[in-house]
């Protein structure tokens, strides 16, 4: 993985690159030149992650949606991913009113998006688990939003199959282990990822990954040569990145694309060589 910096996503080779600063500013990343945006933004706008201030939040998030618009091309796609949850006073300046109310949050993140100019044209919902959670939704938002232009229909009839439902059911892919031995939770299930980039780009594509976490996007837009160009505040992060994107010694979640990406790469390389 390089960390150099390119002067637009031309200069790209299919590669991923990381910068380690907040995506409210992509200067890295030039206009009009990005497919796919994967956006699945933090619980809150506050490092320690502890507290929240949805005011603050949804303006920090708007920051972000604007400069994912700058850079995708007409036509190319920005993915949210988020999961809603209970509101509180304290995320609302003291208000009593919100003491416990459900909030949707997916409908402010789409709000925020579309005042970008970007537009709505598809939903699904991620079923991370059967089982009942007491503290948190067993579910995600999946919001698509386009620049200028149309969804571009699938190509491939997997493609249809796997994006074509309207509810996902992809279990176990929201902790990663760490290379220290400590566990990540705020994954996307590599499935997710998969997906959209089969929908959405084609091999070279520039991929951008505004909220990078424990590495998924650029791992498999590396797995699937597309190009990807992410963003982590949190710099203790870099380990487990690396480790999803270059191996060898990724987590287990990954196995069954490394065995339909990598080793299929592997069996035509032999056959080439034959
Ligand atoms: C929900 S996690 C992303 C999970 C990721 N999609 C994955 O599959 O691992 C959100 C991430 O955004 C990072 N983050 C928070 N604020 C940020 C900012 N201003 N710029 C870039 N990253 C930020 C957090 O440190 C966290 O790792």
């Amino acid at each position: 993985m390089s960390r150099s910096v390119p002067s637009t996503a031309a200069d790209l080779e299919p590669s991923c690159r990381l910068y380690l600063h907040s995506s409210e500013r992509m200067s890295e990343v030039g206009d009009d030149t990005a497919r796919l945006v994967i956006a699945s933004p933090p619980y809150t706008n506050r490092p320690d992650g502890r507290e929240l201030d949805k005011r603050e939040y949804l303006q920090f998030l708007g920051r972000v949606f604007i400069e994912a618009q700058r850079v995708l091309v007409s036509g190319g796609v920005l993915v949210t991913i988020n999961t809603d949850l209970r509101d509180h006073a304290r995320y609302n300046d003291g208000q009593r009113c919100f003491e416990g109310r459900q909030w949707d949050k997916h409908t402010d993140i789409r709000r925020a998006v579309e005042s970008t100019g970007l537009a709505c044209i598809e939903a699904k919902v991620w079923v991370k688990s059967l089982k009942r959670n007491l503290y948190r939704y067993t579910f995600s938002h999946i919001q698509f939003f386009a620049k200028h232009g149309e969804i571009r229909r699938p190509r491939h009839p997997d493609v249809a199959d796997g994006f074509g439902p309207d509810v996902w059911l992809l279990e176990g892919g929201t902790s990663r282990r760490r290379p220290d031995g400590s566990w990540f939770r705020d994954a996307i299930h590599p499935g997710i990822v998969e997906r959209c980039l089969l929908q959405f780009t084609s091999p070279n594509d520039l991929v951008v990954c505004p909220f990078t976490g424990s590495g998924t996007v650029p791992a498999m837009a590396k797995m699937m040569s597309r190009c990807c160009v992410g963003y982590e505040i949190d710099g203790d992060l870099l380990p487990l990145i690396e480790a999803s994107i270059d191996g060898p010694v990724r987590d287990r979640v990954y196995q069954p694309f490394e065995r339909r990406y990598l080793n299929r790469r592997a069996a035509r390389h032999e056959c080439d060589g034959r």
